[in-house]
């Protein structure tokens, strides 16, 4: 069975409604499966470099799960992969540590989906912002599965019990598209 390693790049899981049930509904579904959840263990910052490497050299299948920030990933999970992924160990002529692992995006947006299009507010569709992503797959030797997305989970959107209802029954079903992804791809 496949090795699953989920890192978390949400600023603060305390907070969250759509980050903090698509990873609780992935747990409960998927054997195998570990969750670093950045927010914990670095809230400084200080990425543990070492042991992050340590963690991704036995997974099978990397999950990058993240709210959208500024159109990128946030901070902290940036300097996850600014800190861990190193030349020498992930890329350049003698970094092979990444290679042929397979690897996910799933994300979340406060912005419905259907802005995320080129005639539309964002003037950009979603997969558009992944481009760095799959360039670093392709630099890494890893292979880029795709991405899961479920957008329109804003702070904005939570102002009542029933909203926060519909955010959670998203957060299922994302959990649930991802799973498939996992089963139908990597195992
Ligand atoms: C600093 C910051 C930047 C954000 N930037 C974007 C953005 O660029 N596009 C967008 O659609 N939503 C943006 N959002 C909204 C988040 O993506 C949204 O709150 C998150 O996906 C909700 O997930 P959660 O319930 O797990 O916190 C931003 C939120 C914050 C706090």
């Amino acid at each position: 069975m496949e090795n699953i390693l989920v890192i978390s790049g949400h600023t603060d899981l305390k907070d969250s409604v759509a980050n903090k049930g698509i990873l609780n509904e992935l747990k409960e579904n998927n054997e195998n499966l570990e969750i670093r959840y950045l927010d914990v263990l670095y809230p400084d910052y200080k990425i543990d470099y070492l042991l992050e490497q340590s963690y991704l050299e036995k997974a099978d299948v990397i999950i990058l799960q993240f709210p959208v920030f500024w159109y990128g990933m946030p901070s902290l999970m940036n300097k996850w992969m600014e800190d861990t992924f190193q030349h020498g160990w992930s890329h350049g002529s003698t970094g092979d540590k990444l290679k042929g692992k397979s690897l996910i995006v799933s994300l979340t947006t406060g912005a419905p989906e259907a802005l995320y299009h080129e005639n539309a507010a964002m003037g950009h569709e979603i997969k558009d912002y992944l481009v760095p992503i799959q360039t670093t797959c392709h630099m890494c030797g890893m292979n880029y599965i795709g991405y899961v997305y479920t957008g329109g989970v804003s702070y904005q959107s939570r102002q009542s019990a029933d909203a926060v209802k519909e955010i959670e029954e998203k957060a299922k079903l994302h959990a649930q598209r991802l799973t498939k992804m996992i089963k139908d791809n990597c195992e």
